[in-house]
């Protein structure tokens, strides 16, 4: 086979993956071959444009390092990540709804008992967040591990400031007591831009937009029997719910960070100055394939 036009070479491409031993690749280089042909019969890029759409993906994986994941960036800001999470969150049960991951969760944060302040010594409006991890049903699930991450008050990740990791603040690991509840002290967090000193901020300011996100407070729940929750809160009010830079925000996952003044909070601490409250129920989806609860 030879000679190839705009048209045919399509075909050709499609006969020569057909071969391929396992199906779901078959399937998948196929309709890749045919949407990506489709899509350049739609733009017809110049040669200088193709050559800039190889160099902008050449600097995109340039940009990955241990702790930067650029593609994830990419997927994130096309709004694929969220597609990708509600094509796979398709629940039957009426559970908490999940969002985006994020680049900035450590998979090594330290197990802390319950109501410990994981703030540091940032500074910052005192939060007091407590809830609890249930089943579907409202079953209470016991020694659930709550995995929690968030930003400081002026927007960042205490791995944008230390990259080996040293310093770990404003995350921690939780597991639920016998009534499925957990609660923790930190300091309120805030919005904050993506990181956008590479090609995806690039990206961003040619198509018009911003790279902020609403403040939010990142959750990972796991319980053994149950399908693993990753998801945030996002504080009511904030100025970019209505325009995430990456589409992660769905009204169930809002809610008022609640102030209270200087006194007593409900877990005996007296504090000083105004604080704020954050209260979240969990409810978790069954695994698939799980004949029981079994935590
Ligand atoms: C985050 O919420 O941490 C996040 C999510 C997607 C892209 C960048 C940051
Ligand atoms: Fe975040």
């Amino acid at each position: 086979m030879r000679n190839f036009d705009q048209n045919s070479i399509t075909q050709a491409v499609l006969e020569r993956v057909a071969g391929a031993p396992d199906a779901r690749t078959r399937q998948i280089s196929e309709a890749l071959v045919r949407h990506l042909h489709d899509f350049i019969r739609e733009i017809r890029p110049t040669q200088a444009e193709w050559e800039r759409g190889i160099a902008f993906l050449t600097q995109t994986g340039q940009m990955c390092t241990g702790t930067r994941q650029e593609f994830i960036l990419l997927s994130d800001t096309l709004g694929v990540s969220m597609l990708v999470d509600a094509i796979t969150h398709d629940h039957q049960h009426a559970v908490t709804e999940s969002t985006v991951l994020g680049p900035f969760y450590v998979d090594e944060a330290p197990e802390v008992a319950r109501g410990s302040d994981i703030s540091g010594d940032l500074p910052g409006e005192p939060m007091y967040v407590s809830g609890s991890i249930a089943a579907a049903d409202g079953a209470p699930l016991s020694g659930a591990i709550v995995d929690v991450w968030h930003s400081d008050e002026d927007g960042y990740y205490d791995v944008q400031h230390s990259h080996d990791g040293s310093e770990l603040v404003a995350r921690a690991r939780f597991r639920t007591d016998a009534h499925g509840r957990f609660d923790f002290w930190s300091i309120k967090p805030a919005a904050y831009p993506i990181p956008h000193d590479g090609p995806v901020g690039k990206m961003l300011e040619a198509q018009g937009r911003h790279p902020w996100r609403p403040a939010h407070v990142h959750f990972m729940i796991e319980a053994p029997g149950y399908e693993k929750l990753v998801t945030h809160v996002f504080v009511a009010g904030d100025q970019y719910l209505d325009s995430d830079a990456v589409f992660g925000v769905k009204d169930s996952l809002i809610r008022d960070f609640e102030m209270h003044p200087a006194g007593a909070a409900p877990d005996g601490r007296i504090l000083d100055r105004p604080w704020c409250q954050l209260t979240y129920d969990f409810q978790l989806n069954p695994a698939s394939g799980a004949a029981s609860r079994a935590v």
